[in-house]
């Protein structure tokens, strides 16, 4: 049984395993339509568990797509409506309960501590699907856009991240160090990755770059990666934060400072951090990006349940 919590601990052979899958899953089941099981169906009879404790729109409906592809099914929970949620009944009997009742457990939260928690008490696989301090599946699941658009491996490839430092930048830094390739972070002075993010960054790669101009750090890039300024449940002053970001929009005029087939992702939802022009145009290949997410959501299923072929 594998945990599928953070980039961090898992082995970039294994990540590189599981996209690996997913390309061929993906380009298998091109004549199938959304239900259609694949072939073999390896995840039959298999419950997933899904739990939000934050809004969710395509981690739901594709962990939801994936389990269904796989042979297996799923029940989704919302944390408010469980005695956990009340406070009526600990972490530890719940988690004994979704292992009794479900082979593995997707869980969307506010907490790291939370995951950890549950995870040593869980006796089946636990899925991060977004923490305050990574987005590692939605991450996972870029890389492999970014590959199938450039086919290219990604270490050939250069990376540009503007916007906030948060759970989904979290995770593009650790992939930086797995996969090998260059990254250039934008962003407000204030709003540059934590210092333990920094210090393990110093310890595993050379190639992260922090740039306090949004322009500089777009100049060469094959990918521009943005997310909202304001996160699900930030709580800042919202006004305040989104000011000191007017610089760091995705403009076409940033854009220009790329290369010329530079692609622009964004895992959504948007804010106002993306004009529309680029957001609509053809450098941007968000839709695909969201769609692929089924894709590879499959594959780490198959991993944690440790049917990765
Ligand atoms: N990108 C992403 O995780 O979207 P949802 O919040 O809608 O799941
Ligand atoms: N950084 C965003 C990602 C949403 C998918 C958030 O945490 O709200």
């Amino acid at each position: 049984m594998k945990h599928f919590i953070n980039l961090k601990d898992i082995s970039a052979k294994d990540l590189r395993k599981i996209l690996v899958d997913a390309k061929k899953r993906k380009k298998n089941r091109k004549k199938l339509s959304t239900l259609e099981v694949d072939k073999n169906s390896p995840l039959k009879g298999k419950l997933l568990i899904q739990m939000f404790e934050k809004s969710s729109l395509r981690t739901r409906l594709s962990f939801y797509l994936a389990i269904k592809q796989l042979g297996g099914g799923t029940l989704t929970l919302r944390s408010n409506e469980l005695h956990l949620g009340e406070g009526g009944e600990t972490l530890e009997d719940t988690a004994k309960i979704l292992s009794t009742y479900g082979d593995g457990f997707m869980f969307r939260t506010d907490s790291d501590f939370k995951i950890k928690s549950l995870k040593n008490y869980l006796s089946i696989p636990i899925i991060n699907g977004l923490s305050p301090s990574s987005h590692p599946t939605q991450v996972l699941s870029d890389i492999f856009t970014v590959e199938e658009i450039k086919k290219k491996p990604i270490s050939k490839l250069n990376i540009t991240w503007i916007g906030d430092s948060n759970n989904v930048l979290n995770s593009l830094i650790v992939a930086s160090v797995k996969f090998n390739f260059k990254l250039n972070i934008g962003c407000p002075k204030n709003y540059g990755p934590n210092k333990f993010i920094l210090d393990w960054v110093k310890r595993n790669t050379k190639k992260i770059k922090i740039f306090n101009n949004a322009n500089n750090a777009a100049v060469n890039a094959d990918v521009v990666f943005s997310d909202k300024v304001i996160s699900l449940n930030d709580r800042v002053n919202k006004k305040k934060k989104l000011s000191q970001f007017k610089n760091f929009r995705i403009t076409q005029k940033l854009m220009s400072y790329a290369k010329k087939n530079c692609i622009f992702l964004h895992c959504l939802p948007r804010g106002s951090e993306v004009e529309e022009k680029v957001f609509f145009s053809k450098q941007s290949k968000v839709w695909q990006q969201a769609l692929n997410r089924v894709h590879v959501q499959k594959s780490i299923l198959l991993y944690c349940f440790g049917k990765l072929r």
